[in-house]
C-alpha cells in the first residue's frame, strides 16, 4: 500500500489529520552564509509515513535543509509546516519559541553520532526526554530500555560511547531520536562514517522503522537502500532541488543530465 492510499492513510476512519494533509511542507526555503547562497528556494512535501531520500553532491545543501527543520539553522526565507499544526514563516523573523515548536516535531540522527562522550548510553537516550520534554526519569528510562532492547543494545546501557563500535553508537543515536517520539525523523548520512561491515546493521534498523510507519527524511549515498526503502527521492544540487519523484524515475531514468552525472560518479566509486 502506498502512503497516499486513502485506506492505508486512514484505516480506522479516525485519522485526525485532514484528508491529504502533508506531514511536512517546505516552500521557498532559502539560506545564505555570508555571500554563499546555500539554499535557493527549496520545496519539499513529505506525506505521513513516507520515506524520502535526499541525495546530492557534497555542498549541495542537504545538511542545511535538515538542520533548518531541526532548529539548528535559521533560514532567511521560506516556510516550514508540520501537519498543519506548526507553521513557521522564516521571512517574518520567527521567535525562538516558534523555532523550538518546529524543532520539537522532529529528531535528528547525525553522521558523526553526536553522543555526549561523558554520558552513558542510557543517559544519552533519556537526556532529551527528561531535560527538554520534562518527562519523568522513570518513564523515560523504561522507554529507553525498551528501545535499546529493540536494537540489540540492552547490555550496553551503562557503557560510554567510546566503548562502542561506530555501528553501535549510531544505533544509540537512532534510539535517542526515537525516544523523543517525534513526528519526523531526520537522518543525515547515518552510515557514511561507518566501516563498511557495520553499515548493514544500521540500515536494517532504519528499514524496520520504515516498516512501522515512521515518517523519515534521509540524506544518504546508499542508492540501493534508497531504491528499496524510499517512497520519494529528491536530488539536490547547488542549493536547489533539481528533480524529485519515485525512486525508479529519479535513480533509474533521471530526467536531468546533472542527476545522471551524479549517479554515474557515485556508481563508479
Ligand atoms: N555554518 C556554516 N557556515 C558557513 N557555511 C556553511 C555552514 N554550514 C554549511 N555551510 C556551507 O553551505 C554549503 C552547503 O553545506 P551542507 O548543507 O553541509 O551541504 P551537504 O550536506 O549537501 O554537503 C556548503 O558550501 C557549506 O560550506
Ligand atoms: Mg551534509
Amino acid at each position: 500500500m502506498s502512503p497516499t492510499d486513502p485506506i492505508a492513510a486512514d484505516p480506522s476512519g479516525a485519522d485526525p489529520s485532514p484528508a491529504g494533509q502533508a506531514l511536512l511542507t517546505v516552500r521557498g526555503l532559502s539560506k545564505r552564509f555570508g555571500d554563499n547562497e546555500v539554499l535557493k528556494s527549496i520545496d519539499l512535501t513529505v506525506q505521513p509515513g513516507q520515506i524520502v531520500a535526499l541525495i546530492g553532491p557534497s555542498g549541495s545543501g542537504k545538511t542545511t535543509v535538515l538542520r533548518s527543520l531541526n532548529g539548528l539553522e535559521v533560514p532567511d526565507a521560506g516556510i516550514a509546516d508540520v501537519a498543519g499544526e506548526v507553521h513557521v514563516d522564516f521571512a517574518a523573523s520567527p521567535s525562538r519559541a516558534e523555532i523550538n515548536a518546529l524543532r520539537d516535531r522532529s529528531a535528528m540522527v547525525f553522521q558523526h553520532f553526536n553522543l555526549f562522550p561523558h554520558k552513558t548510553v542510557l543517559e544519552n537516550v533519556i537526556e532529551g526526554p527528561v531535560q527538554v520534554q520534562k518527562r519523568s526519569k522513570v518513564d523515560a528510562t523504561a522507554d529507553a530500555l525498551a528501545l535499546l532492547a529493540r536494537v540489540g543494545l540492552s547490555d550496553k546501557r551503562d557503557a560510554y560511547p567510546f566503548e562502542l563500535s561506530g555501528g553501535q553508537q549510531q544505533r544509540v543515536g537512532i534510539v535517542r531520536a526515537l525516544a523523543l517520539k517525534p513526528q519526523l525523523l531526520l537522518f543525515d548520512e547515518p552510515t557514511s562514517s561507518l566501516d563498511p561491515e557495520l553499515v548493514g546493521d544500521v540500515l536494517d534498523v532504519i528499514r524496520e522503522l520504515a516498516g512501522e510507519g515512521w515518517t523519515m527524511l534521509i540524506v544518504t549515498h546508499e542508492l540501493q537502500f534508497a531504491k528499496q526503502v524510499a517512497d520519494q527521492v529528491v536530488f539536490m544540487d547547488g542549493g536547489r532541488v533539481v528533480e524529485h519523484g519515485h525512486p525508479r524515475d529519479v535513480l533509474v531514468s533521471p530526467q536531468h543530465e546533472r542527476t545522471r552525472q551524479f549517479l554515474r560518479r557515485l556508481l563508479d566509486r
